[in-house]
C-alpha cells in the first residue's frame, strides 16, 4: 500500500485523475463519501467562504480540478429597499497578504491577511452567482452554497424580518429546486465587534436565527450555521453549539480575531483551539435533540489535520488559506492550487488522507467494512459520553 501511495502521489503531480475518489476505492478498498448539510459528496474536501468564490470563473475552475463543493463567499443581506443593517460588512477591500504565522511550540503556519468583509456588489450580481453554482451542481459537477449575514440585533431588538424575508426568497428564487441550502456566517469581525461582548445576545442569535431563515423561506431550507471564536473560553464556545438548536449543521469555527492589529487570522493557534473545543463538546443524546452534523474548518494544510476534524465528529471540511499558498509549497507541478491542494491532501504518503487512514487501520483504529475503510466512520466513536 505504501509502495502504491508513493508511486501515485509521484505520478498524479502532474494530474489527478478524474475521478479520484473512484480511484482511491478501486485501488485501495477506501471510500472517500462525506457529507455536507445531508448533501453525500464523493469526498470530504471543500472550499470554505471567502475570497476564492467571487465568480463564476472560480467554481468553473474548483468543479474542474474535482472539489466536493464551495461555499460562495458571504453576501449581506438586504430588505426589498435594498437597506442592509449589516452594511459595515459590505466593504469593498481587495489586497490579500499570504504570511507566515507563528504560533506555540515553534510552528509556522499560514495565515491570509485580509481587512475586508463581506459581498461589497450588487445583491443580483450574487443571485447571478447563485444561478451558476446552481447550474453547476444540477449538473452534479460541484456542491455550491450560498452563505448569508443576515441582520443581528441586539438583545431589546427584533429581528428584521424583512431581511430575512426579501434575502431568503430572492436565493429561493434563483436555486429554484427545493431544498435551499445555506449557510449563516457568524464571522470573525462580529467576534470582535462591540455587539458580541454580550453572552446572552450572542446565545439569542443562535437560537433563533436558523428559525428566522426557516421562516422566511418560500421552499423547504436547510442552514449550516458558522460560528465565529467567541473571544470567550472554550466553554462559551461550547454553549454557542448547545444554542444552535435549530441548525441543520454547525461549521466549526471561523478564524480567531487579533484585537490588536485589527485582522482575522488562521494558523495553528485556530486549529489547536477548534480541535480543543471539539474534543469537549457533548451533544445530547440523539433521542433528546435533532442530530447536527459538523463540518470543520481552520488551518487544514494536510489530510492528517483533515483526520483531526473528522474523528472528532466532522463529515467534511471546509478550506480557504491552503488554496492560497505559493506554487512552491506544493509538491505537484501542474494544475491549479485546488488540483494541487488535493494532491497533497490525499495522496501525501507521510501526511495524507489515504495514508492516515491506513494508518489507523494498522493501529487497529478503523476496521474495514464490507472490505473498505469509509470516511464516514471516522467520527463514529467522536463525542461518546464520558
Ligand atoms: C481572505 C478570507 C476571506 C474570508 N471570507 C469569509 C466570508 O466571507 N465568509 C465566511 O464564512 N468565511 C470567510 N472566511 C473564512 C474561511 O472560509 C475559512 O473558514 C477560514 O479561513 C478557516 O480556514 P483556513 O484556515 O483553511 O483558511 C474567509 C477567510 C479568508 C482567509
Amino acid at each position: 500500500m505504501r509502495a502504491k501511495l508513493e508511486r501515485d502521489f509521484d505520478r498524479f503531480k502532474r494530474e489527478l485523475p478524474r475521478d479520484f475518489p473512484a480511484h482511491v476505492r478501486g485501488s485501495y478498498r477506501i471510500d472517500l463519501t462525506a457529507r455536507y448539510l445531508g448533501e453525500l459528496v464523493p469526498h470530504p474536501i471543500g472550499k470554505g467562504s471567502g475570497q476564492l468564490s467571487l465568480n463564476p470563473g472560480q467554481l468553473e475552475d474548483d468543479a474542474a480540478a474535482g472539489l466536493a463543493f464551495a461555499v460562495l463567499k458571504t453576501v449581506i443581506a438586504e430588505d426589498e429597499a435594498g437597506t442592509q443593517t449589516m452594511a459595515a460588512w459590505a466593504i469593498h477591500e481587495t489586497k490579500m497578504k499570504v504570511e507566515r504565522r507563528p504560533a506555540g511550540a515553534g510552528r509556522a503556519g499560514w495565515t491570509v491577511s485580509w481587512k475586508g468583509r463581506g459581498w461589497d456588489r450588487p445583491f443580483a450580481e450574487y443571485l447571478a452567482l447563485v444561478r451558476a453554482g446552481r447550474d453547476l451542481t444540477r449538473a452534479g459537477r460541484l456542491l455550491v452554497v450560498p452563505s448569508v449575514k443576515y441582520h443581528l440585533p441586539r438583545l431589546a431588538e427584533p429581528f428584521r424580518e424583512g431581511e430575512y424575508r426579501y434575502t431568503t426568497a430572492q436565493l429561493a428564487d434563483a436555486w429554484r429546486e427545493p431544498p435551499l441550502l445555506v449557510e449563516k456566517d457568524f464571522s470573525p469581525t462580529l467576534a470582535g465587534d462591540a455587539r458580541a461582548d454580550d453572552r446572552a445576545q450572542s446565545l439569542r442569535w443562535l437560537e433563533e436565527v436558523p428559525r428566522q431563515i426557516r421562516a422566511a423561506s418560500p421552499i423547504p431550507v436547510r442552514v449550516a450555521v458558522k460560528l465565529m471564536n467567541a473571544r470567550f473560553d472554550d466553554r462559551f464556545q461550547v454553549e454557542m453549539m448547545e444554542a444552535c438548536k435549530g441548525a441543520d449543521a454547525l461549521v466549526v469555527f471561523n478564524r480567531l480575531f487579533d484585537a490588536e492589529q485589527g485582522v482575522a487570522f488562521g494558523g495553528w493557534d485556530l486549529s489547536d483551539r477548534n480541535l480543543r473545543v471539539l474534543d469537549s463538546y457533548r451533544p445530547p443524546p440523539p433521542s433528546s435533540a435533532p442530530y447536527r452534523p459538523l463540518t470543520g474548518t481552520g488551518n487544514i494544510c494536510s489530510g492528517r489535520m483533515i483526520l483531526d476534524y473528522a474523528r472528532r465528529g466532522c463529515e467534511s471540511v471546509q478550506l480557504h488559506t491552503f488554496f492560497q499558498l505559493p506554487l512552491s509549497e506544493y509538491a505537484a507541478t501542474h494544475g491549479s492550487r485546488a488540483q494541487r491542494a488535493l494532491h497533497a491532501l490525499v495522496f501525501h504518503p507521510r501526511d495524507g488522507l489515504l495514508a492516515g487512514m491506513l494508518e489507523l487501520e494498522a493501529r487497529g483504529a478503523l476496521e474495514r467494512q464490507s472490505g473498505e475503510l469509509r470516511f464516514l466512520d471516522l467520527g463514529a466513536h467522536a463525542h461518546r459520553a464520558g
